[in-house]
Protein backbone atom coordinates (compact mmCIF):
# COMPACT_ATOMS: atom_id res chain seq x y z
CA UNK A 1 0.00 0.00 0.00
CA UNK A 2 3.15 2.62 0.92
CA UNK A 3 4.33 1.69 -2.18
CA UNK A 4 1.33 2.63 -4.44
CA UNK A 5 0.67 5.41 -2.86
CA UNK A 6 4.53 6.69 -3.67
CA UNK A 7 4.22 5.32 -7.07
CA UNK A 8 0.89 7.31 -7.47
CA UNK A 9 2.61 10.52 -6.13
CA UNK A 10 5.38 10.15 -8.56
CA UNK A 11 3.01 9.62 -11.63
CA UNK A 12 1.15 12.79 -10.53
CA UNK A 13 3.82 14.94 -10.35
CA UNK A 14 5.49 13.34 -13.65
CA UNK A 15 2.17 13.92 -15.08
CA UNK A 16 1.87 17.32 -14.05
CA UNK A 17 4.85 18.95 -14.22
CA UNK A 18 7.01 16.13 -16.80
CA UNK A 19 9.86 15.37 -14.51
CA UNK A 20 11.75 12.33 -14.41
CA UNK A 21 13.12 10.80 -11.49
CA UNK A 22 11.27 12.78 -8.58
CA UNK A 23 11.95 11.28 -5.00
CA UNK A 24 9.07 11.37 -2.96
CA UNK A 25 9.30 10.01 0.51
CA UNK A 26 6.43 9.73 3.27
CA UNK A 27 6.94 8.88 6.17
CA UNK A 28 4.86 9.31 9.70
CA UNK A 29 4.49 12.41 11.33
CA UNK A 30 5.57 13.29 14.44
CA UNK A 31 2.37 15.25 15.53
CA UNK A 32 0.10 12.40 15.64
CA UNK A 33 -3.43 14.19 14.25
CA UNK A 34 -1.58 14.86 11.53
CA UNK A 35 -2.47 11.57 9.57
CA UNK A 36 -0.94 8.33 8.89
CA UNK A 37 1.61 9.43 6.53
CA UNK A 38 2.80 12.81 5.26
CA UNK A 39 5.56 14.11 2.65
CA UNK A 40 7.57 17.46 2.32
CA UNK A 41 8.17 17.09 -1.42
CA UNK A 42 6.18 19.77 -2.81
CA UNK A 43 9.09 22.07 -0.49
CA UNK A 44 11.99 20.42 -1.84
CA UNK A 45 10.46 20.30 -5.17
CA UNK A 46 9.73 24.01 -5.37
CA UNK A 47 12.80 25.09 -6.75
CA UNK A 48 14.11 22.94 -9.33
CA UNK A 49 9.83 23.24 -10.57
CA UNK A 50 10.19 26.77 -10.16
CA UNK A 51 6.67 26.48 -8.66
CA UNK A 52 5.26 27.30 -5.09
CA UNK A 53 5.33 24.67 -2.55
CA UNK A 54 1.52 24.95 -1.82
CA UNK A 55 0.48 24.74 -5.62
CA UNK A 56 2.79 21.08 -5.88
CA UNK A 57 0.80 20.41 -2.52
CA UNK A 58 -2.46 20.85 -4.01
CA UNK A 59 -1.55 18.97 -7.30
CA UNK A 60 -1.03 16.14 -5.14
CA UNK A 61 -3.76 16.60 -3.03
CA UNK A 62 -5.83 16.29 -5.63
CA UNK A 63 -4.40 13.89 -7.29
CA UNK A 64 -4.49 11.42 -4.09
CA UNK A 65 -7.73 12.05 -3.19
CA UNK A 66 -10.01 9.08 -3.75
CA UNK A 67 -6.67 6.78 -4.47
CA UNK A 68 -7.19 3.29 -3.48
CA UNK A 69 -7.05 3.46 0.18
CA UNK A 70 -6.90 6.78 0.79
CA UNK A 71 -9.70 8.24 3.62
CA UNK A 72 -8.21 11.98 4.13
CA UNK A 73 -5.60 14.37 2.26
CA UNK A 74 -4.85 17.56 3.87
CA UNK A 75 -2.02 20.35 2.84
CA UNK A 76 -0.43 21.43 6.09
CA UNK A 77 1.59 24.17 6.86
CA UNK A 78 3.97 25.97 3.38
CA UNK A 79 3.77 22.95 1.75
CA UNK A 80 3.27 19.43 3.59
CA UNK A 81 0.40 16.69 2.21
CA UNK A 82 -0.83 14.79 5.01
CA UNK A 83 -2.59 11.04 3.95
CA UNK A 84 -4.88 9.19 6.42
CA UNK A 85 -5.48 5.80 5.07
CA UNK A 86 -9.12 4.09 4.68
CA UNK A 87 -9.00 1.56 8.39
CA UNK A 88 -8.65 -1.62 5.94
CA UNK A 89 -5.29 -0.58 4.32
CA UNK A 90 -3.70 0.45 7.71
CA UNK A 91 -5.15 -3.64 8.83
CA UNK A 92 -3.62 -4.87 6.40
CA UNK A 93 -0.54 -3.16 6.47
CA UNK A 94 -0.29 -4.14 9.82
CA UNK A 95 0.60 -7.79 8.81
CA UNK A 96 3.90 -6.56 7.99
CA UNK A 97 4.37 -6.24 12.17
CA UNK A 98 2.87 -9.60 12.50
CA UNK A 99 5.53 -11.09 10.49
CA UNK A 100 8.16 -8.83 12.09
CA UNK A 101 7.35 -10.98 15.74
CA UNK A 102 8.59 -13.88 13.82
CA UNK A 103 12.47 -14.71 13.36
CA UNK A 104 13.13 -14.78 10.03
CA UNK A 105 14.92 -17.97 8.87
CA UNK A 106 18.90 -18.06 8.67
CA UNK A 107 20.39 -17.43 5.41
CA UNK A 108 22.51 -20.28 5.34
CA UNK A 109 24.33 -19.16 2.32
CA UNK A 110 25.56 -15.88 3.34
CA UNK A 111 28.43 -14.82 5.28
CA UNK A 112 28.27 -14.67 8.91
CA UNK A 113 28.00 -11.53 10.96
CA UNK A 114 30.69 -12.14 13.87
CA UNK A 115 30.65 -10.41 16.94
CA UNK A 116 33.35 -10.13 19.30
CA UNK A 117 31.92 -9.53 22.77
CA UNK A 118 31.95 -9.76 26.14
CA UNK A 119 35.52 -10.35 26.37
CA UNK A 120 35.66 -10.84 30.37
CA UNK A 121 39.25 -10.71 31.97
CA UNK A 122 40.13 -14.26 33.30
CA UNK A 123 41.14 -14.49 37.38
CA UNK A 124 39.20 -11.56 38.18
CA UNK A 125 35.10 -11.39 38.76
CA UNK A 126 32.73 -9.64 36.21
CA UNK A 127 32.95 -6.04 36.73
CA UNK A 128 30.26 -3.88 36.34
CA UNK A 129 31.32 -2.39 33.29
CA UNK A 130 31.80 -5.27 31.93
CA UNK A 131 27.80 -5.74 31.51
CA UNK A 132 27.83 -3.17 28.30
CA UNK A 133 30.00 -5.14 25.81
CA UNK A 134 28.08 -8.09 27.01
CA UNK A 135 24.23 -7.16 26.50
CA UNK A 136 25.04 -4.84 23.99
CA UNK A 137 26.39 -7.49 21.77
CA UNK A 138 24.12 -9.64 22.95
CA UNK A 139 20.99 -7.74 21.40
CA UNK A 140 23.11 -6.85 18.27
CA UNK A 141 23.55 -10.55 18.21
CA UNK A 142 19.91 -10.96 18.44
CA UNK A 143 18.94 -8.69 16.17
CA UNK A 144 20.88 -9.92 13.27
CA UNK A 145 19.73 -13.31 13.92
CA UNK A 146 15.95 -12.54 14.54
CA UNK A 147 16.82 -10.76 10.80
CA UNK A 148 17.80 -13.86 9.31
CA UNK A 149 21.80 -13.05 8.91
CA UNK A 150 23.52 -16.08 10.28
CA UNK A 151 25.65 -15.07 13.34
CA UNK A 152 28.95 -16.20 15.00
CA UNK A 153 29.34 -14.16 18.57
CA UNK A 154 33.02 -15.05 19.70
CA UNK A 155 33.91 -14.43 23.52
CA UNK A 156 37.41 -13.38 23.29
CA UNK A 157 38.52 -13.80 26.87
CA UNK A 158 41.47 -12.63 28.38
CA UNK A 159 43.50 -15.43 29.10
CA UNK A 160 46.87 -14.58 28.50
CA UNK A 161 49.31 -11.90 28.83
CA UNK A 162 52.05 -11.22 31.37
CA UNK A 163 49.34 -10.90 34.11
CA UNK A 164 49.25 -14.52 34.41
CA UNK A 165 53.38 -14.49 34.86
CA UNK A 166 52.10 -12.79 38.06
CA UNK A 167 49.67 -14.72 39.30
CA UNK A 168 51.55 -17.73 38.86
CA UNK A 169 54.27 -16.14 40.86
CA UNK A 170 51.45 -15.03 43.70
CA UNK A 171 49.79 -18.67 43.53
CA UNK A 172 53.45 -20.14 43.93
CA UNK A 173 54.23 -17.55 47.16
CA UNK A 174 51.02 -17.39 48.79
CA UNK A 175 48.37 -19.66 47.65
CA UNK A 176 47.14 -21.87 50.09
CA UNK A 177 45.87 -24.30 47.59
CA UNK A 178 45.74 -25.03 43.85
CA UNK A 179 44.31 -22.64 41.29
CA UNK A 180 41.58 -25.00 40.46
CA UNK A 181 40.62 -24.79 44.49
CA UNK A 182 40.67 -21.17 44.23
CA UNK A 183 37.44 -18.72 44.23
CA UNK A 184 37.90 -15.90 41.91
CA UNK A 185 38.22 -13.64 44.55
CA UNK A 186 40.83 -15.38 46.18
CA UNK A 187 42.62 -15.39 42.94
CA UNK A 188 41.98 -11.59 42.79
CA UNK A 189 43.20 -11.37 45.86
CA UNK A 190 46.26 -12.96 45.15
CA UNK A 191 46.93 -10.57 41.96
CA UNK A 192 46.17 -7.65 44.25
CA UNK A 193 48.88 -9.36 46.74
CA UNK A 194 51.60 -9.41 43.57
CA UNK A 195 51.19 -5.79 42.89
CA UNK A 196 51.52 -4.05 46.69
CA UNK A 197 54.33 -6.73 47.22
CA UNK A 198 56.15 -5.65 44.12
CA UNK A 199 55.90 -2.13 44.75
CA UNK A 200 58.97 -3.73 47.62
CA UNK A 201 60.32 -5.85 45.99
CA UNK A 202 60.87 -5.50 42.16
CA UNK A 203 62.71 -8.60 42.00
CA UNK A 204 58.85 -9.92 41.86
CA UNK A 205 58.00 -8.24 38.49
CA UNK A 206 61.25 -10.33 36.56
CA UNK A 207 59.97 -13.61 38.09
CA UNK A 208 56.68 -12.67 36.94
CA UNK A 209 58.80 -11.95 33.06
CA UNK A 210 60.22 -15.31 33.42
CA UNK A 211 57.11 -17.07 34.43
CA UNK A 212 55.62 -15.44 31.69
CA UNK A 213 58.21 -16.45 29.49
CA UNK A 214 58.15 -20.24 30.37
CA UNK A 215 54.11 -20.04 29.65
CA UNK A 216 54.35 -18.53 26.28
CA UNK A 217 57.43 -21.04 25.29
CA UNK A 218 54.82 -23.97 26.21
CA UNK A 219 55.73 -25.17 29.91
CA UNK A 220 52.99 -27.91 30.75
CA UNK A 221 52.21 -27.01 34.31
CA UNK A 222 52.15 -22.90 34.11
CA UNK A 223 49.58 -23.93 31.09
CA UNK A 224 47.65 -26.28 33.23
CA UNK A 225 47.37 -23.21 35.78
CA UNK A 226 45.76 -21.14 33.05
CA UNK A 227 43.34 -23.43 31.96
CA UNK A 228 42.36 -24.04 35.65
CA UNK A 229 42.44 -20.65 36.50
CA UNK A 230 40.16 -20.17 33.26
CA UNK A 231 37.83 -22.86 34.38
CA UNK A 232 37.21 -21.41 37.97
CA UNK A 233 36.45 -18.04 36.19
CA UNK A 234 34.34 -19.06 33.63
CA UNK A 235 32.05 -21.38 35.45
CA UNK A 236 31.23 -17.99 37.74
CA UNK A 237 30.48 -15.30 34.38
CA UNK A 238 28.52 -18.23 33.17
CA UNK A 239 26.10 -17.88 36.06
CA UNK A 240 25.93 -14.22 35.47
CA UNK A 241 25.35 -14.94 31.67
CA UNK A 242 22.33 -16.81 32.69
CA UNK A 243 20.84 -13.99 34.75
CA UNK A 244 21.44 -11.96 31.78
CA UNK A 245 20.01 -14.21 29.10
CA UNK A 246 23.63 -13.99 26.98
CA UNK A 247 24.26 -16.85 25.42
CA UNK A 248 28.14 -16.57 22.83
CA UNK A 249 28.22 -19.71 21.05
CA UNK A 250 32.09 -19.88 20.80
CA UNK A 251 34.78 -19.06 23.17
CA UNK A 252 38.08 -18.30 21.73
CA UNK A 253 40.23 -16.26 23.82
CA UNK A 254 43.56 -14.90 24.31
CA UNK A 255 45.03 -18.15 25.22
CA UNK A 256 43.35 -19.93 21.97
CA UNK A 257 46.47 -17.63 19.79
CA UNK A 258 49.34 -18.95 21.80
CA UNK A 259 50.70 -20.82 19.50
CA UNK A 260 49.45 -18.93 16.25
CA UNK A 261 51.58 -15.90 16.64
CA UNK A 262 55.19 -17.10 15.97
CA UNK A 263 53.38 -17.33 12.08
CA UNK A 264 52.39 -13.97 11.95
CA UNK A 265 55.54 -12.19 13.82
CA UNK A 266 57.42 -14.29 10.97
CA UNK A 267 55.06 -12.83 8.08
CA UNK A 268 55.09 -9.41 9.21
CA UNK A 269 58.54 -9.65 9.33
CA UNK A 270 59.21 -10.96 6.17
CA UNK A 271 56.81 -8.15 4.32
CA UNK A 272 58.89 -5.54 6.15
CA UNK A 273 56.22 -4.34 8.35
CA UNK A 274 57.45 -5.36 11.41
CA UNK A 275 60.82 -3.56 12.51
CA UNK A 276 62.96 -3.15 14.98
CA UNK A 277 62.36 -0.62 17.45
CA UNK A 278 63.49 0.51 21.13
CA UNK A 279 65.29 -1.59 23.22
CA UNK A 280 64.91 -5.20 21.03
CA UNK A 281 61.26 -4.79 20.49
CA UNK A 282 59.52 -5.42 17.30
CA UNK A 283 57.18 -2.95 16.08
CA UNK A 284 54.76 -1.69 13.17
CA UNK A 285 55.04 1.57 12.36
CA UNK A 286 51.77 3.25 10.44
CA UNK A 287 51.71 5.39 7.23
CA UNK A 288 52.35 9.45 8.37
CA UNK A 289 48.40 9.64 7.30
CA UNK A 290 46.74 6.97 9.37
CA UNK A 291 47.89 9.22 11.97
CA UNK A 292 48.80 6.29 14.71
CA UNK A 293 51.41 5.65 17.15
CA UNK A 294 54.07 2.96 16.57
CA UNK A 295 52.42 -0.37 18.14
CA UNK A 296 54.49 -2.78 19.54
CA UNK A 297 54.02 -6.22 18.68
CA UNK A 298 56.76 -8.71 20.53
CA UNK A 299 58.17 -6.89 23.20
CA UNK A 300 62.43 -6.90 23.99
CA UNK A 301 62.28 -10.00 25.89
CA UNK A 302 59.63 -11.83 23.44
CA UNK A 303 56.88 -11.64 25.19
CA UNK A 304 54.03 -11.29 22.70
CA UNK A 305 51.45 -8.14 23.60
CA UNK A 306 47.55 -7.96 23.37
CA UNK A 307 47.98 -6.45 19.47
CA UNK A 308 49.78 -9.39 18.58
CA UNK A 309 47.02 -11.81 19.90
CA UNK A 310 44.36 -9.55 18.39
CA UNK A 311 46.17 -10.03 15.00
CA UNK A 312 45.93 -13.84 15.39
CA UNK A 313 42.52 -13.99 16.04
CA UNK A 314 41.22 -12.06 13.27
CA UNK A 315 43.42 -14.11 10.99
CA UNK A 316 41.91 -17.31 12.59
CA UNK A 317 38.10 -16.01 12.26
CA UNK A 318 38.81 -15.36 8.84
CA UNK A 319 39.58 -18.53 8.17
CA UNK A 320 36.95 -20.34 10.65
CA UNK A 321 34.07 -18.44 9.35
CA UNK A 322 34.71 -16.15 6.55
CA UNK A 323 32.56 -13.34 7.75
CA UNK A 324 31.14 -10.46 6.26
CA UNK A 325 31.73 -8.41 8.90
CA UNK A 326 33.60 -8.46 12.41
CA UNK A 327 31.77 -6.32 14.71
CA UNK A 328 34.00 -5.36 17.89
CA UNK A 329 31.52 -4.36 20.73
CA UNK A 330 34.23 -2.92 22.71
CA UNK A 331 34.43 0.06 25.27
CA UNK A 332 36.18 3.63 23.89
CA UNK A 333 39.19 3.65 25.62
CA UNK A 334 40.62 0.35 23.31
CA UNK A 335 39.78 2.92 20.40
CA UNK A 336 43.12 3.60 19.28
CA UNK A 337 44.15 -0.46 20.27
CA UNK A 338 41.57 -1.62 17.58
CA UNK A 339 42.73 1.22 15.20
CA UNK A 340 45.95 -0.34 15.45
CA UNK A 341 45.16 -3.77 14.73
CA UNK A 342 42.80 -3.06 12.13
CA UNK A 343 45.84 -0.78 10.11
CA UNK A 344 48.20 -3.72 11.00
CA UNK A 345 45.64 -6.23 9.48
CA UNK A 346 45.26 -4.16 6.06
CA UNK A 347 49.33 -3.43 6.08
CA UNK A 348 50.16 -7.61 6.41
CA UNK A 349 48.14 -7.29 2.79
CA UNK A 350 45.27 -9.55 4.35
CA UNK A 351 41.88 -9.92 2.59
CA UNK A 352 39.99 -8.46 5.01
CA UNK A 353 35.77 -8.28 6.06
CA UNK A 354 34.51 -5.32 6.93
CA UNK A 355 35.82 -4.45 10.38
CA UNK A 356 33.76 -2.33 13.01
CA UNK A 357 34.61 -1.10 16.18
CA UNK A 358 31.04 -0.89 18.22
CA UNK A 359 32.21 1.36 20.58
CA UNK A 360 30.42 2.58 23.72
CA UNK A 361 31.10 4.51 26.48
CA UNK A 362 32.40 4.34 30.30
CA UNK A 363 29.36 3.65 32.58
CA UNK A 364 28.72 5.21 35.92
CA UNK A 365 26.03 5.82 38.37
CA UNK A 366 24.23 9.01 38.46
CA UNK A 367 24.76 9.11 42.45
CA UNK A 368 27.12 7.94 44.37
CA UNK A 369 25.20 4.84 45.29
CA UNK A 370 27.84 2.31 44.20
CA UNK A 371 31.65 3.49 43.91
CA UNK A 372 34.16 1.36 43.36
CA UNK A 373 35.85 0.61 47.17
CA UNK A 374 39.51 1.09 46.55
CA UNK A 375 41.76 -1.34 45.18
CA UNK A 376 38.61 -3.50 44.27
CA UNK A 377 36.47 -3.90 41.68
CA UNK A 378 33.21 -3.26 41.31
CA UNK A 379 31.12 -7.00 40.90
CA UNK A 380 29.00 -7.04 38.22
CA UNK A 381 26.67 -9.84 40.44
CA UNK A 382 26.95 -7.25 43.22
CA UNK A 383 25.11 -4.90 41.31
CA UNK A 384 22.34 -7.36 39.89
CA UNK A 385 21.41 -8.30 43.77
CA UNK A 386 21.11 -4.98 44.46
CA UNK A 387 19.02 -3.99 41.53
CA UNK A 388 16.70 -7.39 42.26
CA UNK A 389 16.35 -6.07 46.12
CA UNK A 390 15.78 -2.28 45.13
CA UNK A 391 12.83 -3.92 42.54
CA UNK A 392 11.36 -6.16 45.21
CA UNK A 393 11.04 -2.88 47.53
CA UNK A 394 9.20 -1.50 44.67
CA UNK A 395 7.21 -3.99 44.36
CA UNK A 396 6.28 -3.47 47.85
CA UNK A 397 5.82 -0.15 47.97
CA UNK A 398 3.21 -0.92 45.11
CA UNK A 399 1.27 -2.96 47.73
CA UNK A 400 -2.19 -4.16 45.53
CA UNK A 401 -1.27 -2.30 42.23
CA UNK A 402 1.54 -4.70 41.80
CA UNK A 403 -0.24 -8.90 41.18
CA UNK A 404 2.35 -11.66 40.85
CA UNK A 405 2.44 -15.20 42.08
CA UNK A 406 6.29 -15.40 41.79
CA UNK A 407 7.36 -12.04 43.81
CA UNK A 408 11.47 -13.39 43.40
CA UNK A 409 10.79 -14.01 39.47
CA UNK A 410 9.34 -10.79 39.13
CA UNK A 411 11.56 -8.91 41.28
CA UNK A 412 14.38 -11.02 39.20
CA UNK A 413 12.94 -9.85 36.00
CA UNK A 414 12.46 -6.06 37.09
CA UNK A 415 15.31 -5.71 38.98
CA UNK A 416 18.57 -7.39 35.95
CA UNK A 417 15.92 -6.23 33.38
CA UNK A 418 15.84 -2.78 34.78
CA UNK A 419 19.94 -2.54 34.72
CA UNK A 420 19.96 -4.04 31.49
CA UNK A 421 17.20 -1.77 29.76
CA UNK A 422 18.59 1.10 31.65
CA UNK A 423 22.02 0.91 29.72
CA UNK A 424 20.82 -0.12 26.36
CA UNK A 425 18.30 2.70 26.26
CA UNK A 426 20.98 5.00 26.03
CA UNK A 427 22.66 6.41 23.00
CA UNK A 428 26.10 3.64 23.59
CA UNK A 429 28.11 6.58 21.65
CA UNK A 430 27.95 8.77 24.84
CA UNK A 431 28.87 7.88 28.38
CA UNK A 432 26.08 5.88 29.71
CA UNK A 433 25.32 7.09 32.99
CA UNK A 434 23.09 4.62 35.37
CA UNK A 435 20.52 5.97 37.57
CA UNK A 436 18.85 3.59 40.02
CA UNK A 437 15.78 5.30 40.59
CA UNK A 438 15.17 5.92 36.59
CA UNK A 439 15.88 2.41 35.42
CA UNK A 440 13.22 0.53 38.23
CA UNK A 441 10.28 3.29 37.63
CA UNK A 442 6.85 1.76 36.86
CA UNK A 443 6.68 5.05 35.24
CA UNK A 444 8.75 6.21 31.77
CA UNK A 445 11.62 4.89 29.50
CA UNK A 446 12.35 1.49 31.98
CA UNK A 447 12.29 -2.14 31.89
CA UNK A 448 9.54 -2.22 34.56
CA UNK A 449 6.99 0.13 32.55
CA UNK A 450 7.66 -2.24 29.74
CA UNK A 451 6.62 -5.08 31.95
CA UNK A 452 3.96 -3.62 33.21
CA UNK A 453 2.53 -2.39 30.18
CA UNK A 454 2.95 -6.33 28.87
CA UNK A 455 1.70 -7.39 31.79
CA UNK A 456 -1.71 -4.87 31.26
CA UNK A 457 -2.33 -6.36 27.69
CA UNK A 458 -1.84 -10.28 28.97
CA UNK A 459 -4.47 -9.30 30.90
CA UNK A 460 -7.05 -7.95 29.23
CA UNK A 461 -6.47 -10.96 26.98
CA UNK A 462 -6.78 -13.49 29.80
CA UNK A 463 -10.31 -11.36 30.48
CA UNK A 464 -11.37 -11.49 27.03
CA UNK A 465 -10.89 -15.56 27.35
CA UNK A 466 -10.00 -15.49 24.12
CA UNK A 467 -8.35 -19.13 22.80
CA UNK A 468 -5.86 -18.26 20.32
CA UNK A 469 -4.28 -14.94 19.35
CA UNK A 470 -6.78 -12.74 18.53
CA UNK A 471 -6.59 -12.45 14.55
CA UNK A 472 -6.71 -8.88 13.14
CA UNK A 473 -9.76 -7.78 11.31
CA UNK A 474 -9.81 -7.52 7.43
CA UNK A 475 -11.85 -4.06 8.12
CA UNK A 476 -13.15 -1.58 10.53
CA UNK A 477 -15.53 1.23 10.93
CA UNK A 478 -13.71 4.62 11.08
CA UNK A 479 -10.84 4.50 13.67
CA UNK A 480 -10.50 6.35 16.88
CA UNK A 481 -7.54 8.80 17.19
CA UNK A 482 -6.09 6.07 19.88
CA UNK A 483 -6.72 3.15 17.36
CA UNK A 484 -5.22 5.04 14.47
CA UNK A 485 -1.98 6.28 16.90
CA UNK A 486 -1.32 2.61 17.99
CA UNK A 487 -1.29 1.09 14.98
CA UNK A 488 0.78 3.30 13.24
CA UNK A 489 2.98 3.01 16.01
CA UNK A 490 2.92 -0.69 15.73
CA UNK A 491 3.42 -0.32 11.98
CA UNK A 492 7.11 1.08 12.55
CA UNK A 493 8.08 -2.14 14.33
CA UNK A 494 9.79 -3.95 11.31
CA UNK A 495 11.75 -0.48 11.11
CA UNK A 496 12.83 -0.05 14.44
CA UNK A 497 14.26 -3.10 13.96
CA UNK A 498 16.06 -2.90 10.64
CA UNK A 499 17.28 0.36 11.63
CA UNK A 500 18.57 -0.79 15.00
CA UNK A 501 20.37 -3.53 13.30
CA UNK A 502 21.98 -1.69 10.39
CA UNK A 503 23.09 1.17 12.71
CA UNK A 504 23.88 -1.34 15.52
CA UNK A 505 22.35 1.30 17.98
CA UNK A 506 20.00 -1.12 20.56
CA UNK A 507 18.56 2.23 21.77
CA UNK A 508 16.34 2.54 18.72
CA UNK A 509 14.55 -0.16 19.66
CA UNK A 510 14.49 0.50 23.46
CA UNK A 511 12.88 4.11 21.87
CA UNK A 512 10.52 2.59 19.66
CA UNK A 513 9.14 0.35 22.62
CA UNK A 514 8.76 2.84 25.15
CA UNK A 515 6.66 4.73 22.27
CA UNK A 516 4.29 1.88 21.67
CA UNK A 517 3.91 1.66 25.57
CA UNK A 518 2.81 5.30 25.51
CA UNK A 519 0.57 4.76 22.70
CA UNK A 520 -0.59 1.54 24.11
CA UNK A 521 -1.52 2.76 27.35
CA UNK A 522 -3.24 5.59 25.98
CA UNK A 523 -5.39 3.72 24.15
CA UNK A 524 -6.02 1.44 26.92
CA UNK A 525 -7.40 4.91 29.15
CA UNK A 526 -8.88 6.13 26.05
CA UNK A 527 -11.40 2.93 24.43
CA UNK A 528 -12.83 0.44 26.04
CA UNK A 529 -11.79 -2.81 24.79
CA UNK A 530 -14.22 -5.50 26.73
CA UNK A 531 -16.90 -3.56 26.91
CA UNK A 532 -16.82 -2.07 23.14
CA UNK A 533 -19.18 -3.49 21.12
CA UNK A 534 -18.97 -6.23 18.88
CA UNK A 535 -16.80 -5.17 15.85
CA UNK A 536 -14.88 -2.71 17.74
CA UNK A 537 -13.76 -5.06 20.39
CA UNK A 538 -12.56 -7.30 17.53
CA UNK A 539 -10.10 -4.67 16.63
CA UNK A 540 -9.31 -3.47 20.20
CA UNK A 541 -8.47 -6.85 21.34
CA UNK A 542 -6.41 -8.08 17.98
CA UNK A 543 -4.25 -4.66 18.69
CA UNK A 544 -3.78 -5.72 22.02
CA UNK A 545 -2.99 -9.29 21.33
CA UNK A 546 -0.13 -8.01 18.82
CA UNK A 547 1.34 -4.80 21.02
CA UNK A 548 1.52 -7.72 23.71
CA UNK A 549 3.49 -9.69 21.28
CA UNK A 550 5.82 -6.90 20.03
CA UNK A 551 6.62 -6.35 23.41
CA UNK A 552 7.10 -9.21 24.41
CA UNK A 553 9.24 -9.84 20.90
CA UNK A 554 11.32 -6.58 21.34
CA UNK A 555 12.02 -7.47 25.09
CA UNK A 556 13.43 -10.29 24.20
CA UNK A 557 15.61 -9.20 21.65
CA UNK A 558 17.09 -7.15 24.32
CA UNK A 559 17.83 -10.12 26.57
CA UNK A 560 14.73 -9.06 28.81
CA UNK A 561 12.07 -10.90 29.87
CA UNK A 562 8.44 -9.87 30.52
CA UNK A 563 5.61 -11.25 33.04
CA UNK A 564 2.07 -12.03 31.75
CA UNK A 565 1.05 -10.87 35.32
CA UNK A 566 2.10 -8.15 37.33
N1 LIG B 1 39.32 -8.49 27.42
C1 LIG B 1 39.13 -7.16 26.92
C2 LIG B 1 38.78 -6.23 28.08
O1 LIG B 1 38.22 -6.65 29.05
C3 LIG B 1 38.05 -7.07 25.87
C4 LIG B 1 38.32 -7.86 24.62
C5 LIG B 1 37.89 -7.13 23.39
N2 LIG B 1 38.06 -7.85 22.17
C6 LIG B 1 39.18 -7.89 21.46
N3 LIG B 1 39.22 -8.61 20.36
N4 LIG B 1 40.24 -7.25 21.84
O2 LIG B 1 39.01 -5.05 28.00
Amino acid sequence: MFEELSARAHTILQETYSVKDVVVRWRRPTERNFGDLSTSAPLQLAKSLGKKPREIAEELAKGLKGFKGVERVEIAGAGYVNVWLEPASLLAELSSAVSACSPLPVRKKEKPVLIDYSGPNIAKPLGVHHILSTVIGQVLANIHQHLGYPVIGVNYIGNWGTQFGKLAVALKKWGKKPAAACSVDELLELYVRFHNEAEKDPALDDEARAAFQRLESGDKELEQFLQDVTKVTMADIEIIYQRLHVKINEVRGEYHYRNAMGPIIEEGKEKGIFTKGEEGALVVQFPEELNLPTSVVLKGDGATVYLTRDLAAVRDRIETWHPQVMLYVVDVSQMLHLQQVFATCKLLGWDLPQLEHIVFGRMRFADKSMSTRKGNILKLSEVLDEAVKRADAVIGEHGESIQTDDRSALAEMMGVGGVVYGILSQNRKMDIVFDWKKALALEGNSAPYLQYTHARARSVLRKAELKKEAALPKKSGPLSAAERTLIGTLLEFPDALTEACAQRMPHTLTNYLYALCQDFNAFYNADPILKAESAARTLRLALTSLTATVLQTGAELLTLRVPDRM
